[in-house]
């Protein structure tokens, strides 16, 4: 779904007048004619999201002051909820709490979520809070085989997401994606080594 005015958490009046004085707003007042930008997680999102072991979480203190933080997890970490709410299990760490802290003040967030391998890259504004005194979610966002101590849980209310073009985005290959690709060719090397040494 798309709301009209969904892109103006992006097109400030500010991003718009320089939109204007370096003449691109004509094409995303096509974008807002067309609806805006999407406000719920539609399929295509859903798997996008649920192939993640890694997100960065933009928060900001009251004052506006802007904070990323990287968080990861095993793959699919990043649960959907329902379509405008995705939830997230946050890992004991090294207790500065800054994100905690800044969403206490300010609840405007941000999910920026990159497939490097793929060269994707997904924005997504909201709503977030951390949710201290719920095990039951606490339990269904967490894994137990993985690593980690879930210590509560960030709760982010989708308001719009868009996608970026692939431009300038590094082609990289996780640890468990490079181990798989060995393996293919590990395979190979021994059936033709076998076949070498058979007909020698
Ligand atoms: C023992 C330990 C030490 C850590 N040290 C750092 C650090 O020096 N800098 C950092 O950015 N993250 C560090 N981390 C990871 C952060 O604690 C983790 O990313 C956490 O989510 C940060 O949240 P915040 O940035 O919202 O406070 C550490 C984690 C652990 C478990």
């Amino acid at each position: 779904m798309t709301t009209p005015r969904s892109t103006d958490l992006a097109f400030t009046p500010a991003v718009k007048s320089i939109q204007t004085r370096l003449g691109s707003r004509s094409i995303y007042e096509g974008v807002e004619r067309r609806g805006g930008f999407q406000t719920e997680i539609t399929q295509d999102l859903a798997r996008f999201i649920a192939a993640r072991d890694s997100l960065y979480l933009g928060t900001a203190s009251a004052d506006g002051r802007p904070y990323i933080q990287h968080r990861g997890g095993p793959k699919g970490f990043l649960k959907v909820i329902d379509e405008r709410t995705l939830a997230f299990a946050d890992f004991s760490g090294n207790r500065q709490y800054l994100s905690m802290g800044n969403l206490s003040e300010n609840d405007q967030a941000f999910l920026f979520l990159m497939d490097y391998a793929q060269k994707k890259r997904m924005k997504l504004w909201g709503r977030a809070r951390f949710v201290e005194d719920d095990p039951a979610l606490l339990a269904a966002v967490s894994d137990p085989a993985y690593r980690a101590t879930p210590e509560r849980v960030l709760v982010f209310e989708l308001e719009a997401w868009d996608a970026n073009c692939p431009q300038h985005i590094p082609r990289l290959f996780t640890e468990d994606e490079v181990a798989e690709r060995e393996r293919v060719l590990r395979a190979r090397i021994a059936e033709l080594e076998g076949a070498q040494a058979s007909s020698a």
